[in-house]
């Protein structure tokens, strides 16, 4: 029995030594030490040997069993390493490759100057606000003193959904929505920028175009309010060293009512191709809000007065970066919108 145990240690030692990976060498510690593996056949044989010579065939299996278990682990532990460092090695990423280049975008003409005259705007406490582009013909011309038949609206046709919805032609619609919405009569200090409509298209004009509302409505507001807040916009929109000059104009739902001229940023006054030679550039209109348009919107113009400004993104973003037709802002032809790539990047 003793030399059938130093066969099974011997054997068992072998094959350890053998075995190239962790399956095999599971299958190993089962066949050494599991139920129904040599040893355990041999311990159960123990009983039938005389009795002085069942304790040391005891000792000898459990140190045999010992031994292989602790080869078994050792084994197991050398194994678990070479995996290790194999496996280290075939998914080793080279880090001195150059990387895969992301091409990156940049923010659409018509988006920078919205978010720039927001920016001045909110700086002066103003409210950001939107409101529906398929609009009703009373809030886009009746309530801001337009009715039916007033000869303005025929500067501005637009696609009529049916005889009382239409995509807006002015964001104007805004001050009528916002004096309605504003039951408790606080003070009014908003911006609306956003898309307008009209039947337009030619290389200054598209049937799509967007506007920025600012309307502002408190009691004891004067023109010097306006004009104070046209030259901060202006100046901090396209140069601080610009000027402004207020013109008599007519638009039905401010009066009195202004076209606002800036001194024009290209010869700076002196006079070229972009003012035609005048020293000034037209860039928005303007006006005190209507007496109509206030009892129109529920507010009593014995108590309230206001001022209002509409400007024109198309314009301006065509003046600031001098494109030459308003159609490329809609074309969407990345060699003109990389151009804008760069600006990004201050
Ligand atoms: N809504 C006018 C237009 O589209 C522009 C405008 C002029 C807006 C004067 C105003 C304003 O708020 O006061 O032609």
């Amino acid at each position: 029995m003793k030399e059938q145990i130093e066969q099974i240690r011997k054997n068992a030692i072998s094959e350890v030594e053998k075995a190239t990976d962790l399956r095999q060498l599971e299958e190993i510690r089962v066949k050494y030490s599991g139920k129904k593996s040599e040893l355990t056949v041999a311990s159960r044989e123990i009983s039938t040997l005389p009795k002085s010579e069942r304790p040391v065939m005891g000792g000898l299996i459990n140190q045999v069993k010992k031994e292989i278990e602790q080869l078994i682990k050792e084994k197991e532990k050398a194994l678990a390493k070479e995996e290790l460092t194999k496996k280290l090695e075939t998914e080793k990423i080279d880090i001195t490759l150059p990387s895969i280049k992301v091409k990156r975008g940049s923010k659409h003409p018509l988006t920078r100057i919205t978010e720039e005259v927001e920016d001045i705007y909110v700086s002066m406490g103003y409210n950001v606000v939107s409101g529906p582009e398929l609009e009703t013909d009373e809030f886009c011309f009746e309530r801001l003193n337009i009715p039916k038949g007033h000869p303005a609206r025929d500067m501005q046709d637009t696609f009529y959904i049916t005889s009382e919805y239409l995509l807006r032609t002015q964001t104007s619609s805004m001050q009528a929505r916002t004096m309605e919405d504003n039951k408790e009569k606080t003070p009014i200090r908003i911006i609306c920028p956003g898309k307008t409509y009209r039947r337009d298209d030619d290389a200054t004009h598209s049937h799509q175009f967007n506007q920025v509302e600012s309307l502002v409505i408190d009691k004891n507001i004067s023109v010097a309010d306006l004009k104070g807040t046209l030259e901060m916009f202006v100046r901090k929109m396209l140069g601080e060293d610009l000027d402004i000059r207020l013109r008599p104009s007519y638009f039905p739902f401010t009066e009195p009512s202004y076209e606002v001229d800036v001194t024009c940023f290209k010869c700076k006054g002196k006079g070229c191709n972009l003012c035609k030679q005048t020293g000034w550039i037209e860039i928005l209109g303007s006006g005190m809000v209507h007496p109509n348009v206030l009892r129109a919107n529920g507010y009593d113009p014995e108590i309230y007065g206001g001022f209002a400004i509409g400007v024109g993104l198309d314009r301006l973003a065509m003046f600031k970066y001098d494109i030459p037709d308003i159609r490329l802002l809609y074309q969407n032809d990345v060699r003109f919108l990389n151009q804008f790539d760069k600006c990004d990047r201050n």
